[in-house]
């Protein structure tokens, strides 16, 4: 049930750095205005703390994600992960629903949710959602909040990757509306439940593809791809935009008690490329140098969703279950993080209430 949490829980604040933010909303009065989804930008961005004060872990690149939750128990926490059928999602489901975590797990029909629900041990909940349709994203979000939970961890995991050529939802790139648009709305829809759980976390899925991102960062300017499209270009900006998100959710919900941090999993050999090959990845075909397993892949997004070290902190980039400062001058923009979620609003403001 929703807001059965202590005082304690319902105050407490996570810190994204080591000066506090100022004049902002506590979580109870976010959970009182029932308007937890319409924070706008009401606060100044506070400065976080820098890398070093994130605890480290002693993982690394080979290691799995059943390595990372070994010996915990995630029994009474509810995961949301979205992509559930295929590569990282599958293995992150696998893993939490293994260690005690009831899995919802999202996928592109209902089929593909059951049938990847049903292959692992543990309590699972198959859903629908289709990114690349903000009604289904409504529906779906819909159907999570008839389960009357908290949720606990978010994981916006599903993706796809450079499409070889332009293809548009509703007149924009489909890369940032599956990848950003559509975990966007969807967080959106879902805010209060994950405002009541005692210590959320949710997990945005970038990539070191941020580093193709355009000059600009995010070309608002060109959201539809049709002046200049390159499928490398606008999936790092779509994964430039997953962690911006995270990064300004970070900053509005820290009071609500929320930790919002992103993840680069590494070269992970899964399905991403179908795009560019036409067809899923061949199982049997050889881990190509530099790669990682599926098992292994999924090790930081578990390790960062999961882990009690990682508890309050919010705000930063992982890779390789360790926080890394990320290269360039957009990943901790601020300003650019702040214009992504007021231009994001307006792209889904159909369906965002
Ligand atoms: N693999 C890597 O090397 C790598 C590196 C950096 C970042 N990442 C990120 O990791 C995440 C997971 O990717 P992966 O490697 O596990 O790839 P994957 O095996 O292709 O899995 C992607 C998942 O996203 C789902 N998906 C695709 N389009 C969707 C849509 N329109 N609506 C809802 N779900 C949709 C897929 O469903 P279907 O099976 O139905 O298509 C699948 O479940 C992605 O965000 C990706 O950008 C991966």
């Amino acid at each position: 049930m929703l807001g059965v949490h202590s005082n304690e829980e319902l105050n407490r604040t996570v810190r994204i750095g080591s000066a506090g933010m100022k004049g902002r909303m506590n979580r109870r009065t976010v959970m009182q205005s029932g308007a937890a989804a319409g924070l706008a930008a009401l606060w100044s961005p506070a400065p976080r703390a820098g890398i070093g004060d994130v605890p480290r872990s002693e993982y690394g690149f080979a290691t799995t994600a059943d390595e990372v939750v070994a010996g915990l128990d995630l029994s009474g926490k509810t995961a949301l992960i979205t992509g559930c059928n295929s590569g990282l999602g599958y293995e992150s489901m696998r893993v939490m629903a293994a260690r005690g975590a009831h899995v919802i797990g999202t996928a592109r029909t209902q089929a593909k949710a059951a049938e990847a629900c049903a292959s692992v041990a543990g309590r699972t909940t198959p859903l629908v959602c289709e990114l690349a349709d903000f009604d289904a994203v409504v529906a779906c979000a819909r159907q999570v909040q008839a389960l009357d939970v908290p949720i606990d961890i978010l994981l916006c995991n599903a993706g796809i990757m450079a499409l070889p050529k332009l293809e548009q939802v509703n007149g924009i790139e489909k890369q940032f509306v599956v990848n950003h648009l559509g975990h966007f709305l969807l967080t959106r829809h879902l805010l209060p439940q994950i405002v009541a759980a005692p210590a959320a976390r949710i997990v945005v899925l970038s990539s070191i593809g941020y580093r193709n991102a355009p000059e600009a960062g995010i070309q608002f300017d060109n959201l539809s791809g049709e002046r200049d499209y390159r499928p490398f270009t606008a999936y790092g900006q779509s994964k430039l935009a997953n962690a911006l998100f995270s990064r300004e959710l970070s900053r509005r919900y820290a009071d609500a008690g929320i930790a919002s941090n992103a993840v680069h999993p590494g070269m992970v050999a899964t399905n991403l490329g179908r795009y560019i090959t036409g067809k899923p990845r061949d199982p049997d075909a050889p881990l190509r140098k530099g790669f990682k397993t599926p098992e292994q892949g999924a090790a930081t997004q578990v390790y960062v969703a999961a882990d009690p070290r990682l508890a309050g902190f919010s705000g930063y980039y992982f890779e390789d279950c360790n926080p890394v400062e990320p290269d360039g001058p957009h990943m901790a923009d601020d300003a650019l993080a702040l214009r992504l979620w007021q231009v994001s609003e307006e792209l889904t403001a159909a369906h965002l209430f």
